[in-house]
């Protein structure tokens, strides 16, 4: 009787483990022809970069590593998943878009980021490049200023256990002053001018990535250095194309 039972049991337990896996095979195919994907485009990043004249000397490995792991399509809305590993910008909803992958990395190795960093992102957007960020620092804060954007991506970097990312709603033009200095701040949407309360809360040392340029203009990308508590350097980096960054001023 006792072995009836246990074999009925066993064959229950056997059953309901081949219905499991059977449910989880095709979104285990998915994963992994996301995986696939995405090593692709980092690829395709790395041949590219050694083309355009701001990254002929390629990124820095760790930067190409951190590409690598956050996984893009979380960060796109449902129906554009089939395109997310495209190396393109693609839109996010409210006239917004996740950046270029190529430009995520161009702006993340420009912004050297060290371990034990702690980075500013200002324009959140979909939470991608503060992930990437993440893979690479100690934490990375992040502003937003279109509130059904920021809720989705503080929601989406939870979700994703991205825990060294913390992002809120509001302008980022004035910077995060609670958490100030940061060791790089990198600004993803375009400024008519460097925001003097960025430069401000840059600790010397740091690095601001920022487009400067209007909004029907070629916009300049500019890699800002703090040599001293006064002091800066600037490079123009590349001509690039980012949505305005908007706000009160
Ligand atoms: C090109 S998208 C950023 C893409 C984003 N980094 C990502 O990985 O998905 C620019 C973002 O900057 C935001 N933005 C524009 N002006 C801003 C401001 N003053 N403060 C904070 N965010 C701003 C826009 O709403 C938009 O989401």
């Amino acid at each position: 009787m006792t072995t009836a039972r246990t074999t009925c049991r066993t064959t229950q337990a056997l059953a309901a483990a081949m219905l499991l896996a059977a449910a989880s095979a095709p979104a285990q195919q998915e994963e992994a022809g996301y995986a696939s994907a995405r090593a692709e485009m980092v690829q395709e990043i790395a041949a590219y970069a050694r083309t355009a004249q701001e990254s002929a000397e390629g990124f820095d490995q760790d930067v190409m590593r951190a590409l690598g792991e956050v996984p893009r399509h979380e960060f796109v809305p449902e129906d554009r998943k089939r395109s997310a590993y495209e190396n393109r910008p693609l839109s996010i909803g409210h006239g917004q878009t996740i950046s270029q992958p190529y430009i995520v990395a161009l702006m993340t190795h420009l912004s050297a980021p060290e371990p034990g960093d702690t980075v500013l992102e200002v324009g959140t957007g979909s939470g991608y490049q503060a992930a990437v960020l993440s893979e690479l620092v100690s934490s990375v804060y992040s502003i937003e200023i279109i509130e059904p954007l920021a809720n989705e991506a503080k929601a989406r970097l939870e979700r994703l256990g991205y825990d060294d990312v913390t992002s809120r709603l509001g302008d980022g033009y004035y910077g995060w002053e609670e958490h100030a200095p940061f060791d790089a701040i990198v600004v993803t949407a375009a400024a008519s001018h460097v925001p003097p309360p960025l430069i401000a809360q840059l600790k010397p040392g740091g690095r601001m990535v920022i487009p400067v340029g209007g909004r029907f203009l070629t916009q300049q990308l500019l890699l800002i250095e703090k040599t001293g508590d006064d002091e800066i350097v600037t490079r123009q980096i590349a001509a690039v194309r980012f949505v305005p960054l908007t706000g009160e001023r």
